[in-house]
């Protein structure tokens, strides 16, 4: 098969696909790019005082490896300035860009299927129930030393959930021709395999 392909993985926090996306893109030699860090990169700038449209227009690589991006406190500050359309739309290009890559490209988010690739030869949303991605991101949390309960994380989620699904411009939705794979009940290997098949199927088609 010739040409770019790309793979587009959205869905919620915690819902695994992140995960998916890495193992695809590292079983393939695709790039991946994880496009939630692009808007946690401007909310940690709008934690920093800065003007979030402004602070997306001016973002660069370096933005991408500052510490503490993960947090909790960004990710809610991520969540608000991607309600803003000129923040998005700063941020359109560089996604457009990296996911026609010739040798494969894998990005996950919230509008990848959407809005960023329309186009995408494959396109999967992964969800899970909001108290297994509550339960997924505690665990993580306390494993990298963070002190907070399972009662704060799901709050949390729900409160992320609500915003990136309600907001007008690019809400987090699947595409009508996206795949869905509900990760309640799977493990993540079988997460893994399932889209490593899809992804197999579709570059053999
Ligand atoms: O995937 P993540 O949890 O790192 O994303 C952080 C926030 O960024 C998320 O709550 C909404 C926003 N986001 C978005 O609006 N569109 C994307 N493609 C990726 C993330």
């Amino acid at each position: 098969m010739s040409g770019p392909f790309t793979v587009a993985i959205d869905g919620p926090a915690a819902s695994g696909k992140g995960t998916i996306a890495r193992a695809v893109a590292e079983r393939f030699g695709f790039a991946h790019l994880d496009t939630g860090l692009l808007y946690r990169a401007v909310g940690a700038r709008l934690l920093d005082g800065e003007e979030p449209v402004a602070a997306a227009r001016a973002l660069t690589p370096k933005d991408l490896d500052r510490p503490g991006l993960r947090g909790a406190d960004v990710a809610q500050a991520a969540s608000r300035v991607a309600v803003i359309a000129e923040v998005r739309q700063a941020l359109l290009d560089y996604q457009r860009a990296f996911a026609r890559r010739a040798a494969g490209a894998v990005l996950d988010g919230r509008d990848i299927g959407t809005v960023i690739c329309p186009e995408a030869e494959l396109k999967l949303y992964v969800t899970a129930s909001a108290e297994t991605r509550a339960a997924r991101r505690f665990k993580e949390l306390q494993a990298s030393g963070g002190d907070t309960t399972y009662e704060a994380v799901l709050e949390d989620v729900r409160i992320r959930d609500a915003r990136d699904s309600d907001r007008v411009h690019a809400p987090m939705t699947a595409a009508p021709d996206a795949i869905h794979l509900d990760t309640t009940e799977m493990s993540i290997e079988d997460a893994v395999a399932r889209a490593v098949a899809l992804v197999e199927d579709r570059r053999g088609a």
